[in-house]
């Protein structure tokens, strides 16, 4: 079956362009206990949870897109065939450059490692421009962080990733605001 839009909109803005990105997007309980185990890491680490309606896993980042391209970005995202899954986040640790301290999976589910690819592939191959760093799966705790955790796992969150997200990012005082602009169901 192809991944079905669930929901989509144009992004609201007159803006020529927009920052955008995919991700999974954790559910209600695994979003709470992300900002849970955020919040107790700042007190060894220092720095800004990232607000429970923000947590988020991104599979491919677009940086600036043009608008009149967001049409494409949801076809590609609709052909998207790919597997549903369980994501399990039972590893952290901080990247001290980027001041960051995150969650991730120990091992990268196949389905994961896959969807991120073909999302990364399609985008390369509709001209779209894609980091091309290797695919580190996270989701961001803290961000301005002062320190790394003392411990590199955490009771497992997870949560069974049933769709994939197109998000548009906003850079405000407080960091960034997303929204979520398009919804594809994983098979
Ligand atoms: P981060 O949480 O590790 O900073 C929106 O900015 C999302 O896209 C964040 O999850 C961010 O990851 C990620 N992101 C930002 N710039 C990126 C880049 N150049 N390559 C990959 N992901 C990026």
């Amino acid at each position: 079956m192809m991944g079905a839009a669930l929901a989509s909109g144009i992004p609201s803005s007159r803006r020529k362009t927009a920052r955008m990105f995919f991700a999974l997007w954790p559910d209600a309980a695994a979003r709470k206990r992300l900002y849970h185990v955020a919040r107790q890491f700042r007190a060894h680490c220092g720095g800004m949870p990232i607000p429970a309606d923000q947590s988020h896993l991104t599979l491919a980042f677009l940086g600036e897109v043009a608008m009149e391209r967001f049409g494409a970005l949801d076809m590609l995202a609709r052909s998207v065939n790919a597997q549903g899954f369980t994501l399990l986040l039972n590893r952290c640790g901080g990247w001290r450059h980027q001041r960051l301290v995150w969650a991730a999976p120990a091992e990268v589910p196949a389905p994961l490692g896959a969807l991120a690819l073909t999302l990364q592939q399609r985008l390369v191959d509709s001209g779209f421009h894609v980091d091309g760093r290797p695919f580190l799966p996270h989701v961001t705790l803290l961000r301005r962080a002062d320190g790394e955790p003392e411990e590199d796992r955490i009771d497992p969150i997870y949560w069974k990733a049933v769709a994939f997200v197109l998000v548009r990012s906003q850079r405000n005082h407080r960091g960034a605001a997303y929204e979520i602009v398009g919804r594809y169901a994983l098979s």
